[in-house]
Parts: structure tokens; C-alpha cells; sequence
């Protein structure tokens, strides 16, 4: 990769602002002065800039436990973001792939890789995603059918066909394959209940790590990454 735009996406500046500092002398190659923008570089060179060594990152993959409490959107001014609980340095790309809202809990994805994301929230591909949903009032079995049929949240929004486990009186687990916006509230609303808490168990391929309390992340290892590229 051309090494203004390795320093670019490992977010030293913009494309411009790169170019001044490596023009100005800032930047060591495998220990060399460059002050060649359009040098090449690769994970194997060490590079220097300002007197510190460069993580030659290319990708960030991510699983974290969101808390409730938390919003999936850099705008932390009512909730706190779960991007204020990585300890370390998050490439400017790396975003959730999908948003949990304020309320929920459980599997988040967050990655650089947005061309892997894009195609694993197209409607396309029918990512599953599992929900533990605990309810206010007992599920009413009278509403299977719907949610298996495809649910009508609002005048005109029609869900896709779900499937639905029911766990115990106020306990259920819903798989859906899209996700529209607070779509397990408002499947709820439409079953005449509420949902009390709401944890998301998995997504596609990748289960809640048990070993993850609310709020822990580690990093996706590269057997779980090739399962959601082949699940893509
Ligand atoms: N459904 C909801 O209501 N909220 C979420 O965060 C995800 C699905």
C-alpha cells in the first residue's frame, strides 16, 4: 500500500495532511528517512513516524458484549458509545456492523473491513440474528403464526417471516434475518406486549462469548472471521 495512504487509514491525517508529514521528514521506513508519499509499504516494513513506532494494522476485527446503557453512534452526548470502551487506538474505519439500541445487550461486531460489512447487513444474505427477548406479560401463542408469517409493526411495515423459541411464560428467543429499526420493541408492541430486556445471543455465525462480561471486547480470531466472510 502506497504510505500516505497506510498513515491515512491508520488515521495520522488525511490523505493531505499525510503527504506534509512525510515531505517534512517525519517518517522512517525500515529505519530510512522517506519523503516519498507514493513509496510503497507493507505489515513486514517498520515504520516511524514522530519518533514512534507505527502498529501496521491493516484490519480490525472485533467481538464486544455491548451493555445496555450504551449507543452504537460516536454521538455520546445522552449515552455513552461503545466506541468510549476500547482501550486501544480504533482504525477511523472500524464501526459496528449494525446498531443495538440504547437498551440492548449482547453480540456487536465492530470492523475496518466495511466492504465484509456492507455484505453482511445486506437484506440479501439473511444474516440471522438471535434475540433473547424477556416480556413483561406472557407470550401469547396466538402471535406464532404472525411472527412466522411476517408481523405487522406499523400501518404499512411488514416484517420478514422470524422464527420464534418459546423459552418459558415471559421468555423467548427470535431469529430474524433483517433489522429494522427497534424491530424486536415494536414485534413485541404488535403481540400486545413489552419487552423487559433484550440480549442479542448471535450473530450469524458468532455467539455471545460467555467469557465476555457487559462491556468486554476481544478480538475475532481469523477462524471466526473466515465464518462470517463465507457466510457473506
Ligand atoms: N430490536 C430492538 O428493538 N432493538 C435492538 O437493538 C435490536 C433489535
Amino acid at each position: 500500500m502506497r504510505l500516505d495512504k497506510m498513515l491515512a487509514h491508520l488515521g495520522y491525517g488525511s490523505r493531505k495532511e499525510v503527504k506534509k508529514i512525510i515531505r517534512a521528514g517525519w517518517v522512517l521506513v525500515n529505519d530510512e528517512l522517506v519523503r516519498d508519499d507514493d513509496f510503497h509499504v507493507s505489515e513486514a516494513d517498520s515504520v516511524v513516524v514522530y519518533d514512534e513506532n507505527v502498529e501496521m494494522l491493516t484490519e480490525q476485527y472485533f467481538l464486544m458484549n455491548k451493555p445496555a446503557g450504551t449507543i452504537c453512534s460516536h454521538d455520546n452526548k445522552l449515552f455513552p458509545s461503545v466506541y468510549d470502551l476500547f482501550d486501544e487506538q480504533l482504525l477511523p474505519k472500524t464501526q459496528a456492523f449494525g446498531r443495538l439500541d440504547q437498551d440492548t445487550q449482547g453480540v456487536l461486531i465492530l470492523s475496518s473491513d466495511g466492504v465484509l460489512g456492507h455484505r453482511l447487513l445486506s437484506p440479501k444474505h439473511h444474516v440471522k440474528k438471535v434475540y433473547q427477548v424477556d416480556l413483561l406479560n406472557s407470550f401469547d401463542p396466538k402471535f406464532i403464526s404472525l411472527i412466522e408469517k411476517g408481523i405487522k409493526i406499523d400501518k404499512e411495515e411488514i416484517c420478514a417471516p422470524a422464527t420464534i423459541e418459546i423459552v418459558s411464560d415471559k421468555r423467548i428467543l427470535l431469529t430474524l434475518v433483517e433489522g429494522k429499526y427497534h424491530q424486536v420493541k415494536r414485534m413485541m408492541v404488535a403481540c400486545e406486549n413489552e419487552v423487559t430486556n433484550l440480549i442479542r445471543i448471535q450473530f450469524g455465525p458468532i455467539m455471545l462469548d460467555p467469557k465476555l462480561e457487559p462491556g468486554q471486547y476481544r478480538k475475532l480470531s481469523e477462524e471466526e472471521i473466515e465464518l462470517l466472510r463465507n457466510h457473506a
